[in-house]
């Protein structure tokens, strides 16, 4: 549904506002995800890029709950941004004077509505909530405040109370409804019936603020946009309570790219917001999250790469570059002909048509035995082809151990380096760091290398079990390998991985491939 069609569906089907706000509230509902506390200095920093992507409203946190909060309220808004800084509070009278000492200028009152809310944790009749409701918005309004306000767990509200909430405080001025679904259990077609029946009897603009527990926060955010709410509480990569919220990098690029809908927002930062809010929080985004996850646009199946490399509409549903991500072509046992050229192209490795086919075949070997191909190992194995790689610089010549519990472990090591034999020992805290130790100082003239991750898993059960060694080497220059060996003794099976992994790394660097 692109183009013309779109404009026929908008006609036809949706309700859509002229224009879509966006609030954010990563700064409070998303600091609400579990596990998940920012200072104050790291709120002002995420607040300084929601407003440098064009987010209308951003809510910096609940004044009352802390020192921190009020602080992290207070010099967000002495930033001057160009989004509305917006704080939350109870209805409760000096949750809203915090909000007014924070020099905030706009706040978001909730209070529950839903008989489980009523019932079990205000412990109030439905006329005393109405009353609460009313006198903390009129209390608000007269101190200058814009008011949105929130009748928590709307959607297990009965509709005749709801409908008689909300009208009490649209009575009062308030400037936005907003309509939490608190534990997410909407689907599309109750939000479609819900917000119809709002829009029916509420001139007020509406807003939405959906959690994600059965993962349609975005669908439903998206289905309220399309029946005439004006606007969407979002947070980055969906943070929040539980699952979260709607994720702004989805409900973003959807209004944007797939139904051409006015918004403020520079899609290009989202990738980068998405990754800056990750590293802060601790909270790592899956692969597959759509729009910011590593694999958004990656491709390995050989006919899809083939399609992305003619036009990459073939595969892709918007360009990375929308969103500010990258493509990536991932060579594994899906890989056809066409990716694998393209990357030996890219770093400008020129194989003859047979050593291409043994390059072509080695790859889908090593994916047929579960292996992910990095960028690294695809060089190593195609300079391995190329002539100036069959030999390997480095070879091991021999492996001597001495270990048990009356002599320190010792390992002796004898390496051929560049057709020259070389012979040491060293000791170590067990017999594999002996023996890494040794190799070491044998290559220590050749090239500076550092032991970045070291990973051993035993193959099958008993205590003859094949050890299963990986490692990642870094040199001097940054460059990164993996090495892999899988032999029945661990000692031998380590030696073996950190040889491939040197042995990588000095074929990039004498051939000096980027
Ligand atoms: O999910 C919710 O109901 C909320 C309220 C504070 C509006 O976050
Ligand atoms: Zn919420």
């Amino acid at each position: 549904m692109y183009g013309q069609d779109i404009e026929i569906l908008k006609r036809d089907y949706m309700n859509l506002s002229d224009e879509i706000y966006f609030l954010d509230t990563t700064l409070r509902d998303g600091e609400q995800t579990p596990g998940v506390a920012l200072t104050v200095d790291e709120k002002i920093q995420i607040a300084q890029k929601l407003n440098d992507l064009g987010i209308d409203k951003i809510e910096a946190g609940f004044p009352i709950a802390s020192n921190g909060e009020f602080e992290a309220c207070k010099e967000i808004k002495s930033l001057d941004l160009d989004s509305t800084v917006v704080g939350l509070a109870r209805c409760v009278k000096k949750d809203i004077d915090s909000v007014l000492d924070a020099d905030l200028d706009y706040t978001h009152i909730f209070i529950g509505t839903s008989p489980l809310h009523r019932d079990y944790k205000l412990k109030m009749s439905k006329e005393t909530i109405i009353s609460n409701a009313v006198e903390a918005v009129l209390y608000a309004k007269d101190h200058g405040l814009s008011v949105e306000f929130s009748a928590e767990d709307a959607t297990r509200t009965e509709k005749e109370f709801l409908l008689e909430f909300y009208q009490s405080v649209v009575d009062c001025g308030i400037d936005f409804i907003n309509i939490p679904d608190t534990v997410g259990i909407l689907t599309p077609i109750m939000t479609n019936e819900l917000i119809s029946f709002m829009k029916n009897n509420f001139k007020t603009p509406l807003s939405v603020h959906f959690h994600n527990d059965f993962g349609l926060a975005t669908a439903n955010t998206l289905t309220a946009i399309e029946c005439g709410a004006n606007q969407a509480h979002v947070t980055v990569n969906g943070m929040g309570e539980r699952t979260g919220n709607c994720s702004l990098e989805e409900l973003a690029v959807l209004l944007h790219a797939a139904y051409n809908i006015n918004i403020n927002i520079d899609t290009s930062q989202l990738y980068s917001l998405s990754d800056f809010v990750g590293r802060l929080t601790g909270v790592k985004m899956p692969v597959n999250k759509p729009i910011v996850g590593d694999n958004a646009f990656a491709h390995e199946s050989g006919i899809h790469v083939h399609g992305i490399l003619n036009n990459s509409l073939t595969y892709e549903p918007i360009s990375p570059e929308l969103v500010g991500h990258n493509r990536k072509i991932i060579l594994g046992k899906h890989t056809g002909a066409n990716a694998l050229k393209s990357k030996l192209t890219d770093y400008h490795i020129n194989l003859t048509d047979e050593q291409f086919e043994k390059v072509f075949s080695q790859i889908k070997s090593l994916g047929d035995k579960g292996k992910c191909i990095t960028d690294d190992d695809l060089k190593a194995i195609a300079l391995t082809e190329l002539g100036s790689a069959r030999e390997t610089p480095i070879k091991l010549n021999g492996l001597g151990l001495l270990c048990g519990d009356i002599v320190s472990p010792t390992a002796t090591v004898k390496l051929e380096i560049d057709g020259v034999e070389k012979e040491t020992s060293s000791i170590g805290v067990g017999a594999v760091d002996a023996a890494l130790k040794a190799i070491g100082l044998l290559i220590k003239d050749t090239m500076e290398i550092e032991l970045e991750e070291y990973n051993l898993e035993a193959i099958n059960g008993g205590t003859d079990a094949l050890a299963d060694v990986f490692v990642i080497s870094s040199d001097d220059e940054g460059n990164k390998s993996t090495g892999r060996a899988i032999n029945d003794d661990v000692v031998m099976a380590s030696v073996l991985a950190v040889l491939d992994s040197i042995n990588k790394l000095l074929l990039i660097k004498r051939n000096q491939i980027n």
